[in-house]
């Protein structure tokens, strides 16, 4: 049984995610600290971002368990993360570990931009998270409140931007996706009508 949950920077899908798996004893993998550990790399060894082969190869080369949480937040590390997803040999490069992931028994809930349509497109069930950008700003205000509001919006702009427009494997629903906009509702409502479709099976 494969989930697959899509969506936006703060739409909620990473919550959302975790608390289904949770409740329903699955597997969980937030596919977005990924590309962040090929970008806090390329950052931290001075390389350029564009250079497809040098960031492919530290993809080709990542060992998730080196990272921690609290290193791979942030919106510098997610700028430099949504700008190695442009390259296509960066997202080849991380293909294989996600399916793997993907095919855990009993079941596993992956969360990111491109699960339903390139990583798991016959997954069982699809999700696309999503919340105007005034809400999802306002959430990681709230998360970083030094961070003046207006600059984490322009931030969250530019990030929407880039992974919805790029070539390969941009940010948006599958066609069978059922969509679910978080921005006025709660996290319990939205993992409640996640669980009420799943239930249903
Ligand atoms: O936490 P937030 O939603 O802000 O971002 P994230 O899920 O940690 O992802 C960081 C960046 O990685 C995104 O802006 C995308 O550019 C990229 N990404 C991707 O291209 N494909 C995925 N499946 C997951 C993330």
């Amino acid at each position: 049984m494969i989930i697959a949950i899509d969506g936006p920077s703060a739409s909620g899908k990473g919550t959302i995610g975790r608390a289904v798996a949770e409740r329903l004893g699955y597997h969980y993998l937030d596919t977005g600290a990924l590309y962040r550990m090929v970008g806090l790399q390329v950052m931290r060894q001075g390389l350029d971002p564009t250079d497809e082969a040098a960031c492919a190869s530290i993809a080709a080369a990542l060992q998730p368990s080196h990272f921690k949480d609290e290193e791979l937040r942030g919106e510098l590390v997610g700028g430099f993360a949504s700008k190695v997803a442009v390259l296509p040999a960066v997202r080849i490069a991380l293909l294989k570990l996600q399916r793997d992931f993907a095919g855990q028994e009993p079941g596993a809930v992956l969360d990111g931009r491109d699960i339903g349509t390139v990583i798991c497109p016959d997954a069982d069930f699809k999700f696309y998270i999503t919340a105007s950008v005034e809400a999802r700003s306002q959430r990681r205000h709230l998360e970083a409140p030094g961070i003046p509001l207006p600059t984490i919006r322009a931030e969250i702009e530019a990030r929407d931007f880039r992974d919805a427009t790029r070539a390969t494997a941009p940010l948006k629903p599958a066609h069978d996706a059922v969509v679910i906009d978080t921005s006025e509702m709660g996290i319990e409502e939205a993992v409640g009508r996640v669980m009420g479709l799943v239930g249903k099976r």
